[in-house]
């Protein structure tokens, strides 16, 4: 284990086999449709390229990058977009990939947008879900793990950009961020 970790939440293998099952649920769910799957950078882009493997039924890739400065810190929920999607969305099934829903502005200021350009449909797919701290309300169609109130990183999930190519997801000791 990373010594600035106080303990392991998610094992390798314990992320591994919840993927699997997504990638199952989604191939059932969008067999035939060729579904557009949105990376949005960069903290899903470990939990996107493998739970894209996992799946069967084909998919097409596109990346999003948002800047959410002050999001999750204060109420106004800003949000700002980096990097738009490659392609147009009209008439596609998107699926949105993220590492985790927080506050919930970065995902509802995304789907909003996204909706705007006249997709067949949008669902959320994200690894981990902090419930307690939804301030706009938000529902995760595929789900990974819920996720408690702890400073997480790894498996994408960073901490001042360290810690995300952990190949698994550990709580971070208050040490390292309260020093
Ligand atoms: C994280 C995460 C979501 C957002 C969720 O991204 O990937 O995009 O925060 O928080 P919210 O629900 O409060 O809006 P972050 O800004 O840390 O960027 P990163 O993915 O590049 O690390």
């Amino acid at each position: 284990m990373h010594p600035d970790l106080e303990s392991i939440m998610l094992s390798q293998e314990t992320i591994g086999a919840r993927v699997q099952e997504l990638a199952a649920r989604l191939d059932a769910d969008y067999a035939g449709k060729t579904p557009l799957m949105v990376c949005i950078l960069k903290g899903s882009v470990f939990f996107y390229t493998d739970l894209l493997r996992a799946m069967k039924e084909p998919v097409e890739l596109d990346f999003m990058s948002i800047s959410s400065y002050g999001a999750s810190a204060n109420t106004s929920g800003e949000v700002r977009l980096l990097k738009d999607l490659g392609c147009k969305i009209e008439g596609r099934d998107v699926v949105i990939v993220e590492d985790i829903v927080d506050s919930g502005y970065t995902l509802s200021y995304l789907k909003r947008l996204l909706h705007s350009r006249g997709p067949a449909s949008v669902r959320i797919c994200a690894l981990l879900d902090k419930v307690s701290r939804r301030v706009v309300p938000l529902d995760v169609d595929y789900k990974g793990f819920d996720c408690a109130d702890e400073f997480v990183v790894g498996y994408g999930l960073d901490y001042a950009e360290r810690y995300r190519t952990l190949p698994y997801i550990g709580i971070l000791k208050r040490s390292v961020y309260e020093k």
